[in-house]
């Protein structure tokens, strides 16, 4: 059995997707109904994968022998709905990723007191996700929606997910980052990452990251964004890495005094606009962009900024 469980893992570590130190019993199953209940019975598992079939619901039933997981993949498996309370028994389980399904919504209750650390929602159908759907999930650190069709960004989601540090949007049809977008209690010294890159964001709340003290990734690209409030980072002490590339700023005044390093290529910039931009702070330009000849008015205050076009 031993032998079993190794030639398993090995398996997993070619495939590139299992880590045996951390994870001990592994299993891959074959679906057939019978035989997984009487696996998940006989053997306390702790990571459970499972990927390339058909499980259009994912009941209480399906897993409800599995207690003792700390990390479950369901991947591949066109996975539609999720029973309320279909992971409850869980209470150990660390990571879960659902990823390349076919969920459309993520309701309330489906992740409710558990301990969840990452969860990986990336590559589905996901329009959209209620209020409190993530709430009470107080071990959360890292959320991955990316590749999804999500198209308004609600500010309630995460408001009692005090440890979360890492949110991925990629790829969404978002328009509107709104006031607070952890919520109007949310207060953290962590560095904090927010990838939103390819979505179609045009508009972005003054107070958006209020609160958020230090950002490590913020990552905008690849968005319709014209302009950016002036104060956006007023409660930012540090922001390392922005990205604002492929976007349609003409000018914009955003103060960019605690960023360290950022990227503004691929926009219709105002030429001298840009320069100034550059010149109001120290931030390391990392554009590509042939450097411009320096101007004459290089100091010139912010607040004179004119938008064209
Ligand atoms: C998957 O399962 C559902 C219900 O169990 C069924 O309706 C559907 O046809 C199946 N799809 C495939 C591709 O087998
Ligand atoms: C999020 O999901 C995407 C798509 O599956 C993947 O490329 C990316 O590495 C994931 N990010 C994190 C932080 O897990």
């Amino acid at each position: 059995m031993l032998k079993f469980k190794f030639l398993i893992c090995l398996i997993g570590l070619l495939c590139g997707s299992v880590s045996c130190e951390r994870y001990k019993n592994i299993w891959f199953p074959k679906i057939n109904r019978a035989t997984l209940h009487r696996e998940f019975t006989k053997n306390q598992f702790d990571h459970v994968h499972i990927d390339h079939q058909n499980i259009s619901q994912i009941t209480k039933g399906l897993l409800w022998e599995l207690t003792a997981v700390k990390k479950l993949e369901i991947e591949l498996c066109q996975v539609r709905t999720i029973e309320e309370g279909a992971f409850k028994r869980m209470a150990r389980m660390e990571k879960l990723s659902l990823k390349h399904n076919l969920l459309e919504e993520i309701k309330n209750n489906v992740f409710k007191d558990l301990s969840i650390e990452e969860l990986d929602l990336s590559n589905n159908q996901i329009k959209t996700i209620s209020e409190q759907a993530f709430a009470d999930m107080r071990q959360l650190r890292s959320i991955n929606l990316s590749n999804n069709k999500i198209a308004v960004y609600h500010n309630k989601w995460f408001a009692d997910t005090q440890k979360l540090h890492e949110i991925n949007f990629e790829n969404n049809l978002i328009k509107v980052l709104p006031e607070t977008i952890f919520g109007i209690n949310f207060f953290t010294f962590s560095y904090m990452s927010f990838i939103f890159s390819h979505n179609q964001i045009e508009e972005i709340d003054e107070k958006a990251f209020k609160k958020v003290f230090y950002l490590n990734k913020l990552y905008l690209d690849h968005n319709t964004i014209t302009t950016l409030p002036r104060n956006l980072f007023s409660w930012t002490h540090r922001v390392e890495d922005l990205r604002l590339d492929h976007n349609r700023i003409v000018c914009t005044a955003l103060n960019i005094k605690h960023v360290k390093k950022y990227n503004v290529d691929d926009n219709p910039w105002n030429q001298e606009c840009l320069q100034a931009f550059k010149n109001g702070e120290d931030g390391t330009v990392t554009s590509s962009t042939t450097p411009l000849p320096s101007t004459t008015s290089t100091k010139r205050s912010r607040d004179n900024f004119i938008r064209i076009g």
